[in-house]
């Protein structure tokens, strides 16, 4: 599916989004408080645009994705770039390629939603951390406030996916992210899975009236 909608990703996501993903992006990429040279890492990184912006606040980051065609689009944005390039890499979030405490921070940006198995992928994340490394998560939610709650449901579950399937041939991605959003845990649920998978202080912010959640932590120390 993701090799299939890559061509018109970025597209779709600025068009979809009225391009509010570039704030959304850099705001998760504040939330790390990186140290110059920080080694991160942006897993389900796509066409690299959280790796971008991680990148603008000095770290080193590898972004790391499944799907090839969406890390040969990355690839393409990053060599615009003189120094600090992020370093793309096949990778499976359910069993991450990398040694144990390899990485100052993580970020993952409207991905973890997309993975079989949301408490693997946690705690391979934790795995691959530096007890004490920062983690900011991005996801789609739905808003809690009544008077947004149902435009907001109806632009996702009949707007966008109609223009899903105007603009990209594979239209039936855009149906299936309505459901997948819906049946995915939210704000409190989503923190304790956090908390399950061995982050502390993990907190969830809203963004944009509640229609992107921030989700931050720490990897603890003992694991989960
Ligand atoms: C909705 S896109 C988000 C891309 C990017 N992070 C962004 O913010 O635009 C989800 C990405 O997650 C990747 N993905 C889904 N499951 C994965 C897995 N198990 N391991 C690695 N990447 C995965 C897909 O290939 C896709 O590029």
């Amino acid at each position: 599916m993701f090799a299939g909608v890559a061509p018109r990703y970025d597209f779709l996501n600025h068009l979809l989004s009225g391009a509010l993903d570039v704030s959304w992006r850099r705001r998760s990429a504040a939330a790390l408080n990186l140290p110059r040279g920080a080694r991160v890492l942006d897993l389900c990184c796509g066409t690299g645009d959280q790796a971008l912006a991680v990148r603008k606040r000095g770290g080193n980051v590898i972004a790391g994705d499944f799907c090839l065609p969406m890390l040969a689009l990355a690839e393409r944005k990053y060599r615009r770039h003189e120094s600090r390039r992020p370093r793309g890499l096949a990778a499976d979030a359910l069993g991450l390629p990398f040694g144990d405490r390899r990485f100052d921070a993580a970020t993952v940006s409207f991905g973890l939603r997309n993975v079989a198995d949301l408490e693997q992928a946690l705690r391979e994340l934790h795995r691959v951390l530096e007890p004490g490394a920062r983690i900011a998560i991005l996801e789609f939610a739905v808003p809690e406030a009544a008077w947004l709650r149902t435009p907001y449901l109806f632009y996702f579950r009949r707007v966008l996916p109609a223009l899903g399937r105007m603009v990209s041939s594979r239209g039936s991605a855009y149906a299936y992210l309505p459901s997948s959003v819906l049946e995915f845990p939210q704000r409190a649920d989503f923190v304790e899975v956090m908390h399950r998978t061995g982050f502390t202080a993990a907190q969830s912010r809203d963004l944009t009236g509640g229609t992107v959640c921030l989700y931050t932590g720490t990897a603890g120390g003992a694991g989960p």
